[in-house]
C-alpha cells in the first residue's frame, strides 16, 4: 500500500535561481539545500501539505540528471510514493513483472530509502519508492 505521494521531483538546470522563484515569489517554505552524491545531485524540498516539491539540479553531466535535462529539458523526472517497507515493496512488485531499475534500495535525500520502477513498467513516468 502506498501512504501518499512523497513528493514531486522536478530536474532544473540552476537550482540557486529556481529556488529564488520557489522560495521569493511562489511563496513556499524552503528547508535548505542537500548534496546527494549517489544520485550526482543537489536538491531542495519545498513542503506543500502533506507532500513536497523536490528540485533537482545534476553535479554531473553523466548523472541521471544530466542526461535527463539533455534529452528533454527541464520538467517532471519522478514522482515519489512512501512505503512503510520498502523491500518488501520491490519484492511484490517484482513478483507481479514490474521491472525495478533498483532492485535494492538506494540513500536518497533526507536519509529516506529510496528505488526507482522502471518506466516501461508505468505508462513513461519514472516513480520512486520512498521510505523514511
Ligand atoms: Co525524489
Amino acid at each position: 500500500m502506498f501512504e501518499k505521494v512523497d513528493h514531486i521531483g522536478i530536474a532544473v538546470r540552476d537550482l540557486e535561481k529556481m529556488v529564488r522563484i520557489f522560495r521569493d515569489s511562489l511563496g513556499f517554505e524552503y528547508n535548505g539545500e542537500e548534496e546527494v552524491p549517489e544520485q550526482k545531485v543537489r536538491t531542495a524540498f519545498f513542503p506543500a501539505g502533506e507532500s513536497k516539491i523536490e528540485l533537482l539540479q545534476t553535479t554531473d553531466p553523466d548523472g541521471p540528471i544530466g542526461r535527463f535535462i539533455a534529452k528533454k529539458g527541464e520538467g517532471v523526472h519522478h514522482i515519489a510514493l512512501s512505503v512503510s517497507d520498502i523491500e518488501a515493496k520491490i519484492r511484490e512488485l517484482k513478483e507481479k513483472g514490474i521491472e525495478m531499475i533498483d532492485e535494492k534500495p538506494r540513500y536518497g535525500a533526507g536519509g529516506a530509502k529510496i528505488a526507482f520502477i522502471h518506466p516501461q513498467s508505468t505508462g513513461g513516468v519514472l516513480i520512486e519508492l520512498c521510505q523514511h
